[in-house]
């Protein structure tokens, strides 16, 4: 396709409107690396998932994953708290560094890791159990005794604007609550332990409109005090949330760059078909 001089103006009317993501107190560029990945490969068995990615992402902004289903947005996501460890025949290659230490060396805590490293999936899990005792319980394993466990849960649930909603019942069931309340709930449980970076896979797929407005306008509190990562097959959600977009597209990142860059002027034939609805 030949590039027309109304690409740009197709893509920022039809794909973000006027709903561009906001960097306005926090320049991205200006804030420390945190994370960075180099020559980062994944296989799965046989098969190859990441492809030599290489990436910084920095502090205290958002930065989203996006490509269309299969690319490794997920994998690469898990990479960054060895979730991946988890599932049998993976080899990874390659380096990932969170502030600055070598996260595959043998010695890492993984444990500790995780404590840094707090995950969001993309169907809220809450337990069985109560609401207050979904954050309770892991604060009690970590060794809060119960008076700060009391102020930790609900500073979480404050934090995670679900507060004001279950205040009246923190000891009815975490089940009862709606779907985005249940997600609310675990994002107060990953940040009652007060992670660096909280990764998010898909947080909102689940949801309805209004339920994934409440945890868009959470993940733009939350940068105030976490650097977010976010999957989302939504690009209108990257585009109203992010800093930075990672395109990426069969295990390869194809473009990384400012989320205003890549959703009005990406650099790449690919990125551009994507981000306009030709293909994914
Ligand atoms: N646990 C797994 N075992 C084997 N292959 C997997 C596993 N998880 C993902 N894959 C494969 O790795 C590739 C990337 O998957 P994933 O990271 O889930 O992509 P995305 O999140 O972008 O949809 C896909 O081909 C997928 O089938
Ligand atoms: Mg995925």
């Amino acid at each position: 396709m030949i590039m027309s001089d109304t690409t740009e103006s197709f893509i920022s009317r039809e794909v973000i409107g006027s709903e561009i993501a906001p960097t306005a107190e926090l320049d991205p560029g200006t804030t420390p690396p945190l994370i960075q990945t180099e020559d980062l490969s994944l296989f799965y068995g046989p098969d190859r998932a990441l492809k030599n990615i290489s990436l910084q992402i920095n502090e205290k902004i958002v930065t989203a994953f996006i490509g269309p289903s299969g690319c490794g947005k997920s994998t690469l996501l898990r990479c960054f708290n060895r979730m991946n460890d988890l599932i049998d025949n993976v080899r990874i290659g390659g380096l990932v560094k969170i502030a600055d230490q070598d996260i595959y060396s043998k010695d890492v805590d993984v444990i500790e890791l995780r404590k840094r490293v707090g995950m969001v999936f993309q169907r809220s899990n809450p337990f069985p159990k109560s609401i207050y005792e979904n954050i309770a319980y892991a604060l009690r394993l970590h060794g809060s005794n119960k008076a700060d466990i009391e102020d930790i849960v609900e500073r979480s649930l404050r934090q995670a604007a679900l507060w004001d909603e279950v205040k009246d019942r923190l000891q009815a069931s975490a089940l009862g609550l709606s779907g985005g309340q249940q997600q609310r709930l675990c994002i107060a449980r990953a940040i009652a332990i007060k992670p660096e970076i909280i990764l998010m896979d898909e947080p909102a797929s689940a949801l309805d409109p209004i339920a994934t407005a409440k945890i868009e306008e959470l993940i733009l509190e939350l940068k105030k005090d976490f650097s977010i990562v976010i999957v989302t097959h939504n690009m209108q959600q990257a585009a109203r949330i992010s800093d930075y977009t990672a395109f990426l597209y069969l295990g390869e990142l194809i473009e990384y760059d400012e989320t205003r860059k890549i959703f009005t002027n990406p650099a790449k034939k690919q990125t551009e078909d994507y981000v306009t609805g030709r293909f994914g």
